[in-house]
């Protein structure tokens, strides 16, 4: 049976069979909460790309202007709530024992929605490192009071905590990533365009292993012709209706079972 977002009752029994479930997001799983993508219009910052600003090269040439963008999403971020989609992929969890959640995103709001252990891939936009003893802290201020702001120990200049194109990602988030979407018998990619690597390659990874995977996004992206359907609209509208359809069915299969288990059982007495 096909509905009108195009989920099939094939898919859903494919991924309801699934043992090993992997979320992978970027911004568009936040586009509903008001937080703006980074590619298309809406990325365009007074008249920058983020391929301009998420640089070290920007941050040592201009850090005032790098911080005044960060400090722009960070009050966007602040002000934003957890959407629908954020709750769908929260709610996994409890159908899914063991579900990995990996995110691009660094806006924090996949843990406020209650995904319990996010594995945050380009770091968090809610920490700040000092550029010279490296040391890590959150860093909640917004707006700024002093920009660029500066290490309270050592008077050195803080940048978030985040990564920057052509910076390596972080060895651990990495690997857990790499392992998970290598043994994962299904993938859900949301929102995300897949033109930025090495992030980018975990949905062919997952595939190459045989995994099923589906990605839920506005419009269609590089690997949409590799993988095995794209359910094309918001995540906000898809996500509540996927899990929503991949729960009654585990359920009704779970209910299957016991009755043909208490079946037998009596049967047997
Ligand atoms: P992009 O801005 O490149 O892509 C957002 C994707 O979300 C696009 O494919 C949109 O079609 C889709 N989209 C928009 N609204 C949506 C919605 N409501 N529901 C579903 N899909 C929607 O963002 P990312 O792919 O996350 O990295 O970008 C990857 C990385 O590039 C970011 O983490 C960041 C950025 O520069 C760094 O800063 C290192």
């Amino acid at each position: 049976m096909e509905l009108s977002s195009g989920i099939s009752e094939d898919l859903v029994a494919r991924l309801s069979r699934a043992e090993h479930l992997v979320v992978f997001t970027g911004a568009g799983v936040s586009q509903e909460s008001g937080v703006p993508t980074f590619r298309g219009p809406e990325g365009l910052w007074r008249n920058h790309t983020s391929e301009e600003l998420a640089t070290a090269d920007a941050f040592e040439r201009d850090p005032e202007l790098v911080w005044d963008w960060y400090d722009y999403r960070r009050q966007i971020i602040a002000d934003a709530e957890p959407n629908a989609a954020h709750r769908a992929i929260a709610e996994l969890e409890d159908i899914y024992e063991g579900l990995k959640l990996i995110t691009q995103n660094v806006d924090g709001l996949h843990g406020r929605a209650g995904s319990s252990s996010p594995i945050e891939l380009h770091g968090n936009i809610w920490r700040a490192r000092c550029t010279r003893e490296l040391t890590v802290r959150q860093f909640l201020e917004t707006p700024l009071a002093q920009r660029p702001p500066r290490c309270e120990a050592c008077g050195a200049l803080l940048r978030p905590d985040v990564v920057w194109f052509g910076e390596p990602l972080p060895v651990k988030a990495f690997e857990a990533s790499r392992r998970a979407a290598e043994s994962c018998d299904a993938m859900l990619v949301v929102g995300t365009s897949a033109v930025v690597r090495p992030a980018a390659s975990l949905p062919l990874v997952a595939k190459h292993n045989g995994a099923t995977v589906v990605e839920i996004n506005t419009g269609y992206t590089p690997f949409s012709v590799l993988i095995d359907a794209t359910l094309m609209g918001a995540a906000g509208g898809i996500l509540p209706e996927l899990v929503g359809r991949i729960a009654e069915r585990r359920d009704a299969e779970g209910r299957l079972e016991s009755t043909v288990r208490g079946g037998e059982e009596r049967g047997s007495s």
